[in-house]
């Protein structure tokens, strides 16, 4: 507290990411990233973009790396916006799409960060329930609304919507914004960019984050209809005109046009996450379908809390969110086949010992 704080900020309830050790002895399953190292292609980007060019200030439309993207998704320059981190895009959606007059919509389990920016910008919101199977149901959303927005897959659950779903929603609510948070998409679900041509009120976010094994560049991205683009773009430059610097711009851009090396690593992903599903519920786990690089798990005779605990001291960091209906749930990472060896070695012990 402090006399000096502006009354937003007495009233903000920020967002708390999950932890970033400092040492490097602990196999971290806590923040959803890729286990496997970026594209040697955007290692070797980044590298050459290291030199005397970096006294300038970068290109402000980031360009390379939208070309990248219009490449990999065959649209059109102006379909698509570019920021530092899909958390940032996000914050621009949220300013520039999503503050209306009538209560913004998402469900009740979702990213923790949706009511924090509401917080920020002061929207006004309302959840909604996921089914008792933590399922979307689009007819919920079939009600007066200033702009809809879930991830797909939904996070912390893993569960994928598929796209007649997306389809109806939009159809249902043709004069609000849906934005799909495709941060996981690559992992299995289906994407929704295909829909953009035909319906104007759609917006899908993605990350370079997880797929693509570059959460420390920071770089996400929004894809719709080139009104939709321009609303972001008028925010981003009321905000700050170079969101993305030289290095992450080559980088993102490199990152993108390594389809082999990225569809690689995804597939590794999904089988390490099969693999895990079944040693899981061996161990008498209850697993979610997911369609994401994580899994969330929950055991009927342990407490997660207990459990998350039990697996730090075994040096292994999960996530556990202290929040309604999924209290007695972990999020787990799908890391290496190694580390998830790890992991289910750990549980085996903890549960034989409690
Ligand atoms: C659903 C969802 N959306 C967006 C993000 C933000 O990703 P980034 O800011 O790294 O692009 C995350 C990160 O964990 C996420 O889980």
């Amino acid at each position: 507290m402090s006399q000096f704080w502006s009354n937003i900020v007495h009233d903000l309830t920020p967002y708390i990411p999950g932890e970033q050790p400092k040492t490097n002895n602990l196999v971290k399953l806590n923040t959803n990233e890729n286990p496997y190292p970026p594209s040697p292609k955007a290692i070797k980007a980044i590298q050459g973009a290291t030199d005397e060019a970096l006294r300038l200030y970068p290109d402000p439309n980031s360009d390379i790396l939208k070309q990248s993207i219009t490449d990999y998704y065959h649209l059109e320059n102006n379909q698509v916006f570019v920021g530092n981190g899909s958390d940032e895009v996000l914050a621009h959606t949220f300013q520039a799409l999503l503050k209306h007059d009538k209560p913004l919509l998402f469900p009740d389990i979702s990213y923790s960060f949706y009511p924090v920016y509401c917080g920020l910008y002061g929207l006004d919101y309302k959840t909604i329930p996921l089914n008792a199977s933590f399922e979307i149901g689009v007819d919920d959303y079939h009600q007066d609304n200033g702009g809809i927005i879930f991830p797909n897959p939904n996070a912390p659950t893993g569960i994928g919507l598929p796209l007649e779903s997306i389809e109806n929603l939009l159809q249902q609510n043709p004069s609000s914004v849906v934005v799909v948070d495709e941060a996981y998409i690559d992992f299995g679900g289906t994407s929704a960019v295909p829909l953009i041509n035909t319906y104007p009120n759609l917006l899908v976010v993605q990350t370079i984050s997880k797929s693509r094994s570059l959460a420390g560049l920071r770089v996400g991205f929004a894809m719709g209809h080139p009104d939709l683009i321009q609303g972001l773009v008028r925010v981003k430059d009321s905000f700050n005109s170079y969101p993305l610097d030289r290095l992450a711009t080559l980088g993102a851009a490199a990152a993108m046009g390594d389809k082999a090396y990225f569809t690689d690593i995804c597939n590794r992903v999904i089988n390490t996450r099969a693999k895990l599903t079944l040693q899981l519920e061996a161990l008498g786990f209850e697993v979610l379908p997911s369609q994401a690089n994580f899994v969330f798990i929950q055991h009927p005779k342990h407490r997660a809390e207990n459990l998350a605990q039990a697996l730090r001291d075994n040096n292994i960091i999960v996530r556990h969110f202290k929040a309604p209906r999924i209290d007695n749930y972990l999020r787990i990472t799908v890391g290496t086949e190694t580390e998830c060896e790890q992991l289910i070695q750990a549980l085996n012990t903890i549960i034989i010992k409690a």
